[in-house]
């Protein structure tokens, strides 16, 4: 790498520089005002650790198991939608860097490598995201093929009845693959090395859904095309279907209400995420970290909890987990890093968060993770006004 990295914030510069303006806004945005994208990392930061001091922290134990897959560190690679157009066969390539760190990784139904490439480039199990689709054998065959692929658990994400407005994709004609427009010709021109990547990419649309959807290829109007196939219907029927036909870990994503959160308790699901999208679906949600004790106080011990939302320093996890979050996942940092410098750059966000976790486990007086409590977090008034 040419100049030093020392932060999640260093990827992302360097990943804003390499990916053209498409790309790039795509990855960093959100929904409408982006209210809640700024929400959710303003939180965190509101949040202070409490120092503490006079302890032996020689050794810090920071592993955990989410859904009994061992984590190096309390953290899983999340599932984000179209890595692979930042990065030639960028999900293979944070697949490869998560199983080297040891953690988990999970692959989103809009990815660009398919199920099968992840399975044959990787031998550590991943999970896999599912969206609902309206065709329901779609939905058949995607489970099936997570299940043959080895797959540990499945990710059922519930916050996408419709696609959040992401205003600045509008703006650019965000389509899949990226074609040369009028508007956007010198954007992608001007960024030759994203651009050889991508032309000798193994794949440059939907991975998993090729030969599943019949409109699957040339999806000029990304937004237009997930709202004519993503199902709006579903419902928690919907839910205990997949359960039933689903044996291994299931785990609900995008739990924001402690309503939803006791539902996924009841029908048997043996994680949650709670998530609001990233900041990319509902703009004007609250953050997910200030909605976090609530749901953990509502499901006590009765199922793992999961925490996303604006994770970019491990001071941010220790904070997550004071709140009574298991384990966090992440999606911004490690594809900033993915972006920036490809498995390089995702293994590279990975030793940073483990690192600054380390370090501010030393400087709360935690030698192990399990230890993580909420007397290590208190609020602050705002950063900002
Ligand atoms: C996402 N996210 C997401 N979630 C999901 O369940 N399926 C998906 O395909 C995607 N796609 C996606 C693309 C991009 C570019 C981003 C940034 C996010 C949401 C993701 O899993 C996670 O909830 C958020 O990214 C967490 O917030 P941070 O870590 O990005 O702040």
């Amino acid at each position: 790498m040419s100049t030093p990295i020392s932060s999640v914030f260093d990827l992302e510069a360097r990943a804003r520089k390499r990916l053209p303006a498409v790309i790039f806004d795509y990855v960093h945005g959100g929904a409408g005002m982006e209210l809640t994208l700024q929400r959710n990392q303003d939180d965190l930061c509101a949040l202070a650790l409490r120092q503490h001091d006079m302890r032996d922290v020689s050794h810090r134990q920071m592993s955990v198991k989410m859904v009994g897959e061992p984590a190096t560190i309390p953290l899983a690679i999340g599932p984000t939608g179209l890595a692979g157009l930042t990065w030639a066969n960028g999900e293979v390539e944070a697949a490869k860097a998560a199983e080297h760190f040891g953690v988990p990784f999970c692959l989103s139904t809009m990815s660009i490598c398919s199920i099968e490439d992840v399975a044959d480039a990787t031998s550590r199990p991943f999970w896999f995201q599912l969206y609902l689709m309206k065709e329901h054998k779609v939905n058949e065959s995607l489970i099936r093929r997570a299940h043959e692929a080895g797959c540990s658990a499945l990710i059922l994400t519930l916050d996408l009845h419709v696609q959040g407005k992401r205003w600045a994709d509008a703006r650019n004609g965000l389509s899949v693959p990226p074609r040369l427009t009028l508007h956007n010709t010198w954007d992608i021109l001007s960024h030759p090395r994203w651009l050889v990547g991508m032309a000798r990419s193994k794949r440059r649309t939907f991975g998993n859904l090729q030969g599943e959807l019949k409109q699957a290829k040339n999806l000029s109007a990304l937004t237009q095309w997930i709202e004519s196939q993503f199902d709006p219907s579903f419902d928690l029927d919907t839910v205990k279907w997949v359960r039933k036909i689903w044996d291994r870990k299931l785990i609900l994503k995008g739990i924001m209400h402690v309503d939803d959160a006791r539902l996924a308790v009841d029908i048997g699901a043996d994680a949650i995420i709670v998530s609001n999208h990233g900041g990319r679906q509902l703009d004007g949600a609250p953050s997910s970290i200030s909605v976090l004790p609530e749901i953990v106080e509502a499901v006590g011990d009765r199922i793992e909890v999961f925490f996303d939302g604006g994770i970019r320093t491990g001071g941010d996890i220790v904070k997550a987990m004071g709140y009574g979050a298991r384990a966090c996942l992440s999606g911004r940092a490690w594809l900033y890093g993915l972006a920036a410098e490809g498995m390089d750059g995702v293994l590279c966000a990975l030793h940073l968060l483990e690192q600054e976790l380390s370090d501010c486990m030393a400087l709360t007086g935690l030698d192990d993770v399990a230890h993580i409590d909420p007397g290590v977090v208190t609020a602050q008034p705002a950063l900002r006004p």
